[in-house]
């Protein structure tokens, strides 16, 4: 898939100029979110990744094939950032989720290993309340059997409050789940 990087930014100002609808990714630091978006376009080193937390640290937009941008988020919920450092990356994404026209939806990650954490319940809340079209996708499915699959979405459902139906599921290493991902995506960028 043809996919090229377009820009790093922090503030408004920096956006690309751009007509395109816009996909943001986003989740706590280190679930999956750039590795995902490797995995989606079948590109190995399009997005920069790391088993170390805080790797992405700017917005940083892929426009794909002319038609859909990705919009690569910095991770919430990075401890061992200083707060003043955490407090602008924060910024830095509430300013793109409530001010950007493009954007069409977003993908809230969550590890399928993991219960959701405050931040997540909290991101979740905000997109529900701005009435933003969020796909929740459960990621690193490739580490647990199918039974524990099983378990985790039944007990992450509970936690988020949403039937199990609504959530995707996704392997970036195996690339489980991308034709769902895919569909849904264009459908919600209206292509
Ligand atoms: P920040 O940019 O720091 O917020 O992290 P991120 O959410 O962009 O995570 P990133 O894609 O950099 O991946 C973090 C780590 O998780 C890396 O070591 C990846 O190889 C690993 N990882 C990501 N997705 C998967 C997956 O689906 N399965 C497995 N097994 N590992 C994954
Ligand atoms: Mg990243």
């Amino acid at each position: 898939m043809n996919a090229e990087f377009v820009k790093s930014a922090v503030f408004e100002k920096d956006y690309p100029e751009s007509a395109l609808p816009e996909i943001a990714f986003v989740g706590r630091s280190n679930v999956g979110k750039s590795s995902m978006i490797n995995s989606l376009l079948g590109r190995k080193k399009l997005v920069k990744v790391s088993a170390k937390p805080g790797k992405t640290r700017t917005l940083n937009f892929f426009n794909i094939e002319n038609e859909i941008m990705f919009v690569d988020l910095p991770g919430y919920g990075f401890a061992a950032v200083s707060k003043s450092e955490r407090a602008s990356w924060a910024k830095c994404i509430e300013t793109y989720l409530t001010k950007r026209d493009n954007l069409k939806a977003c993908v809230l990650i969550l590890d399928i290993r993991r219960l959701p954490s405050e931040e997540d319940m909290d991101m979740l809340g905000w997109l529900s309340e701005t009435e933003t079209h969020t796909l929740v996708i459960l990621t690193k499915t490739d580490k647990l059997s199918n039974n524990q699959i099983a378990k985790q979405v039944r007990l992450i459902a509970e936690e988020v409050g949403i039937d199990k139906e609504h959530f995707f599921l996704y392997s970036s290493v195996t690339g489980h789940g991308k034709d769902n991902v895919w569909e849904a995506l264009r459908s919600v960028a209206g292509l």
